[in-house]
C-alpha cells in the first residue's frame, strides 16, 4: 500500500498523530519536519504546514515532490459558519474554495482564472476524493468524539471556505454561508486542495470547529482548539484504520 500524507497547520493539529506514530522517523528537509512511520498498519507521512495559504501550498508542493503519496488528508480546526454549528462540531469538506481570491461576487470567470499546470482553468471548488468521503461517512458512528463545552460533536459534510484571514466577524461568517453554502472557514484547505488537484492527488479536508468565526471567535479558539484538533485527528485515525 502506498503512503498516505496527513497535514495539519499548527502543532496541536498533528500532535496526537505524531504521538501515535509507530516506527517513527523524523526527516528535516525543505525547512519542514516530516514524520514518517505507521498508524495502525497504514504507512503515513505527517507534516505541519504552518498557518495560511502560502505555507500550505509550499509544504504540500514539497511534500509531494519528496514522497510518493497516494492521498493527502488535511486535519485541523476551523470556524463554523453553518447556522446550526457549535464549537466542537466537525465539518468534512465535500469541496474547498478560496473565499478571498479575486472578485467572487462580480465575476466567476475572474475567480476561475487561476490556471493549473496544463494551462487549464482551475475549478472554483476543489472536490474532495469520493472514496475518502465514503470512508469518512462509514467510520463516524464508530468513533467517540470528545464533548466540547458540554456539546456532543455532530459531523457535517459540506463546503469549506479558505482565506488568509482569521475570521472573527459575525456578518462575514453569515455571508460565507449565504453566498457559498460554506459550513466552515479556515486558512489552508483550498491551497492544499488546489495543489493536490493540479498534481492529480486525491485529498480530503477534515475540520473540527474551535469557534464560530464570529465576534468572539478569538476567545473560543483559544479555549477549544486543543480538544477540537484532537477530535479531527480521531476521525483521521478512524479512516486510516479502514484503509
Ligand atoms: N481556524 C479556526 N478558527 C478560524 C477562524 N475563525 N477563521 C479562520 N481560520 C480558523
Amino acid at each position: 500500500a502506498q503512503r498516505i500524507a496527513i497535514v495539519g497547520a499548527m502543532p496541536e493539529e498533528i500532535k496526537l498523530l505524531t504521538d501515535t506514530l509507530k516506527q517513527k522517523k523524523i526527516i528535516k528537509k525543505d525547512g519542514l519536519v516530516y514524520y514518517k512511520g505507521k498508524i495502525h498498519t497504514q504507512k503515513v507521512v505527517i507534516l505541519k504546514s504552518g498557518i495560511g495559504k502560502v505555507n500550505a501550498a509550499y509544504s504540500t508542493t514539497k511534500l509531494i515532490s519528496r514522497f510518493k503519496v497516494s492521498k493527502i488528508i488535511f486535519t485541523g480546526v476551523a470556524g463554523g459558519v453553518h447556522p446550526e454549528s457549535y464549537p466542537g462540531d466537525m465539518v468534512v469538506a465535500t469541496s474547498v474554495f478560496h473565499h478571498d481570491y479575486a472578485k467572487h461576487l462580480a465575476d466567476q470567470y475572474i475567480v476561475r482564472a487561476t490556471t493549473n499546470l496544463e494551462g487549464k482553468l482551475n475549478p472554483l471548488y476543489f472536490k474532495s476524493d469520493s472514496l475518502l468521503l465514503l470512508l469518512a461517512k462509514s467510520v463516524i458512528s464508530d468513533i467517540s468524539f470528545e464533548k466540547i463545552n458540554e456539546h456532543k460533536p455532530q459531523v457535517f459534510f459540506g463546503k469549506i471556505a479558505t482565506g488568509d484571514v482569521f475570521l472573527s466577524n459575525t456578518e462575514k461568517a453569515k455571508w460565507l454561508y449565504r453566498e457559498f453554502d460554506a459550513f466552515a472557514t479556515e486558512m489552508e484547505g483550498a491551497a492544499l486542495g488546489q495543489i493536490a488537484f493540479q498534481n492529480h492527488i486525491p485529498f480530503l479536508v477534515i475540520r473540527s470547529c474551535s469557534d464560530n468565526a464570529n465576534n468572539q471567535a478569538h476567545v473560543d479558539f483559544n479555549e477549544f482548539k486543543k480538544p477540537a484538533a484532537d477530535n479531527a485527528i480521531r476521525l483521521v485515525m478512524g479512516i486510516l484504520d479502514k484503509m
